[in-house]
C-alpha cells in the first residue's frame, strides 16, 4: 500500500449504491476521490454530504484518468459506474456495451499501466437469467435474457482473464436488489427515470404518483406477485469496505452475491409501506413483464463465511423506514 490512509477511487460515487459506499468509506478512514461523469448522480450530495474530492468525468476518458493516476497514487479502485436501466439496454445496447464494457476496459487498462491492481466491481443477480433454483449460490449457471446483464457478465470474464494474464485482483459483487437509505436520512436513492419498486411506492405516498404498477399476479408465490431480494444500502457499502481489505490484505480474485438469503413479494413491500408511512397507496394490477422471473433471492453465505459480512437492517420494515425519511426530506 502506498499510504497510511490508503486512497481509493470510486466511479460512480455520485450514484446511489457508490455513494453510500463512500460514506462508509469515509467513515473507516479512507482517502477518496470520487470519478463520475454526473449523467445521473448528484453533485450536490458529493458536496454537502459526502464531502469528498470529485473528479467530473468518464471513465472512458484514457487521457483523464492516465492524468488522475499519474498525479495521486491509488491503491484501489470502486467500479460502480455503468448504465443500469434493463429496458433501454435491450432498445440500445451499444450505449450499453461501450459504456459498461468498453469504459470499463478503458479504466482497467488505465489502471494496470498505473500498477494498480486492487478492483472491487459491481456486478448485478441480472447475470444468472431466470434462476434454476433460489437462493442463487455464486456457481450457479450465468445466463443473462437481457443485454444489461450481458455487460455485467462480460466484465466478470475480462476481470478472470485479467488476473491470470496481468495479475489484477478483484472482487466481483452480485447484488441482488439494492433498497433503502443511510439511517441519517441525509443520503438515498434519487434515480431519475426511476424504475425500482420502493422509491415508486414512496413517491406514490409522497402524492408524486397516482399509483404503482403491480406486473403480474398470478406468478405461483404466495400472494401470486413477484418475490425479490431487497438488500440495504448500507449493508451493501459494508460488503464494499469488507471486499477492499479483503483485496488489500492480499486476498486472492473472488465473487461474492450480496443478498438477505430471504425476500419479500411486490404486495408485502407495498403493505408494510403503508405501514410505514402512514399513507393511502394506490396499487394497480397490470399484465405480467416478459422476462420477469417468480422469486429472485440469493445466497450471501460465502460473503458472511469469507468476508464475515452480517448484514444489519434485512427487515423490510428497517428498509423502508430509512427510505422514507430519505424520500421525504429529498421532496419537501
Ligand atoms: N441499484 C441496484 O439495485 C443494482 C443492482 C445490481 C447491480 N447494480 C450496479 O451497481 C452500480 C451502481 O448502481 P446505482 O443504482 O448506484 O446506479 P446510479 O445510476 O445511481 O450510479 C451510477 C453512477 O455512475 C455514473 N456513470 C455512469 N456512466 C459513467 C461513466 N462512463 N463515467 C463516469 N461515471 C459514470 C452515473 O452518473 C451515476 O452517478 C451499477 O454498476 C449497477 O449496474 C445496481
Amino acid at each position: 500500500m502506498s499510504s497510511a490512509k490508503p486512497t481509493i477511487l470510486v466511479t460512480g460515487g455520485a450514484g446511489y449504491i457508490g455513494s453510500h459506499t463512500v460514506l462508509a468509506l469515509k467513515r473507516a478512514g479512507y482517502e477518496i476521490v470520487i470519478l463520475d461523469n454526473l449523467v445521473y448522480g448528484h453533485r450536490d450530495l458529493v458536496e454537502k454530504v459526502l464531502q469528498v474530492e470529485l473528479v467530473v468525468g468518464d471513465t472512458n476518458d484514457r487521457t483523464l484518468l492516465d492524468k488522475l493516476f499519474t498525479t495521486r497514487a491509488f491503491d484501489a479502485v470502486m467500479h460502480f459506474s455503468a448504465y443500469a436501466y434493463v429496458g433501454e439496454s435491450v432498445s440500445d445496447p451499444a450505449k450499453y456495451y461501450r459504456n459498461n464494457v468498453i469504459g470499463t476496459i478503458t479504466l482497467l487498462e488505465a489502471m494496470l499501466a498505473a500498477s494498480i491492481k486492487n478492483f472491487v466491481f459491481s456486478s448485478t443477480c441480472a447475470t444468472y437469467g431466470v434462476p434454476k433454483e433460489v437462493p442463487i449460490p455464486e456457481d450457479h449457471p450465468q445466463n443473462p435474457i437481457n443485454p444489461y446483464g450481458a455487460t455485467k457478465l462480460m466484465v466478470e470474464r475480462i476481470l478472470t482473464d485479467f488476473d491470470v494474464a496481468y495479475g489484477l485482483k478483484s472482487v466481483r459483487f452480485r447484488y441482488f436488489n439494492a433498497a433503502g437509505a443511510d439511517p441519517s436520512g441525509n443520503l438515498g436513492e434519487d434515480h431519475n427515470p426511476e424504475t425500482h419498486l420502493i422509491p415508486l411506492v414512496l413517491q406514490t405516498a409522497l402524492g408524486l404518483r397516482d399509483s404503482v404498477s403491480i406486473f403480474g399476479t398470478d406468478y405461483p408465490t404466495p400472494d401470486g406477485t413477484c418475490i425479490r431480494d431487497y438488500i440495504h444500502v448500507s449493508d451493501l457499502a459494508d460488503a464494499h469496505i469488507l471486499g477492499l481489505e479483503y483485496l488489500l490484505k492480499g486476498g486472492d480474485s473472488a465473487v461474492f452475491n450480496l443478498g438477505n438469503g430471504s425476500g419479500f413479494s411486490v404486495r408485502e413491500v407495498i403493505d408494510t409501506a403503508i405501514k410505514v408511512t402512514g399513507k393511502e397507496i394506490k396499487a394497480i394490477e397490470c399484465e405480467r413483464r416478459p422476462g420477469d422471473p417468480p422469486s429472485l433471492i440469493g445466497s450471501g453465505d460465502k460473503a458472511r463465511q469469507t468476508l464475515g459480512w452480517e448484514p444489519k437492517y434485512s427487515s423490510i420494515e428497517d428498509i423502508l423506514t430509512h427510505a422514507w425519511s430519505w424520500h421525504q426530506k429529498r421532496h419537501k
